[in-house]
């Protein structure tokens, strides 16, 4: 019998999969398997018996991948899983950047005990006024699961694209959505994108990449947008870049103390992946893959073996 520990929510959808050779258990020390979403490991003491690690969602820099490959522990992550869910957040954002929604909506529940609140509003609505997303460049770094839907969709709303991502070749980026202009040098994305996206893990190669050097690069007025991993933005120079106006906009799902505190962020608490469609998929996607690691030795989506 595997025992398993769950050291976040995990959707019932895929914990309902394990069959009679698994049971759930409370403790970590007699996990064989844990899963998770996004606890940090780093820190954790690994149980002895560990047998594998499934992280339910794409990113796994919050567990200890070299530490647990030395023990032969293999670790699983679910790309695609929850590409949707960001896809749908990052275009939301583009949209909240657009105009200022979320200060129109302060404003309506500000003036919530006005009775002429809705003269009021004509008035005051220029403030929040803006442009639109149709028609302008949206730069795509990393064309993975979550950069080609959204290329696909931006594309839907109007949206010329470009993209970049090492990994591709210029056939495979041009089949993702007509029209895609695939570029192998960053600073041609910078600097043709009115909206620049980014969709690449945290490593020691990315992080910090977006700094004063590639923010120069950019053009006057771009929004920036992160769904990725906070630790890809350099902080102190993008809160410069707002501060002078370089940057117009900076969407962020990465709540941090120096995020929150930028001028025009629009900083949310880590919700691209929190829909229930994408929590099932995830948890669906890494049962399974653990289950069969342990039945046939078999690693699909294994990040560290
Ligand atoms: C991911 O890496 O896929 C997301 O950050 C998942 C999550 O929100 O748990």
């Amino acid at each position: 019998m595997y025992k398993v520990h769950c050291l976040n929510n995990i959707s019932e959808k895929g914990l309902e999969l394990l069959t009679s050779d698994y049971e759930l258990t409370d403790s970590l020390q007699d996990a064989d398997v844990v899963l998770v979403r996004s606890a940090d490991m780093h820190d954790m003491d690994v149980p002895d018996g560990l047998k594998a690690v499934a992280r339910a969602g794409a990113g796994v820099n919050n567990i200890p991948l070299q530490k647990l490959a030395e023990r032969g522990i293999p670790v699983f992550n679910t790309p695609g899983a929850n590409a949707n869910a960001v896809k749908e957040l990052v275009i939301a954002g583009m949209l909240l950047s657009a105009r200022d929604i979320i200060g129109g909506n302060a404003w309506v529940k500000a003036n919530a005990d006005d009775e002429n609140v809705g003269k009021a509003a004509e008035k005051a609505k220029k403030q929040f006024a803006g442009g639109e997303i149709t028609g302008k460049t949206l730069g795509i770094i990393g064309l993975g699961a979550i950069g080609k839907r959204v290329a696909f969709a931006a594309s839907a709303l109007g949206m010329d694209i470009v993209g970049y991502d090492p990994f591709m070749d210029a056939v495979a980026a041009e089949q993702i959505v007509s029209g895609l202009r695939f570029v192998t040098d960053l600073d041609d994305l910078y600097e043709a994108s009115d909206y620049i996206t980014i969709h690449v893990p945290a490593t020691d190669q990315t992080r910090g990449m977006i700094d004063a050097a590639a923010i120069g690069k950019m053009r006057d007025g771009v929004v920036f947008l992160n769904f990725s991993r906070d630790v890809l933005v350099n902080d102190p120079d993008m809160a410069a870049a707002l501060e002078s106006g370089k940057v117009s906009r900076y969407v962020t799902d990465f709540a941090n103390p120096s995020v929150v505190k930028m001028p025009n962020a629009i900083v949310l608490p880590h919700l691209g992946a929190s829909t229930a469609e994408a929590e099932d998929n995830c948890a669906i996607m890494a049962v399974n893959e653990v289950m069969n690691y342990l039945a046939t030795g078999e690693k699909v989506n294994c990040v560290n073996l």
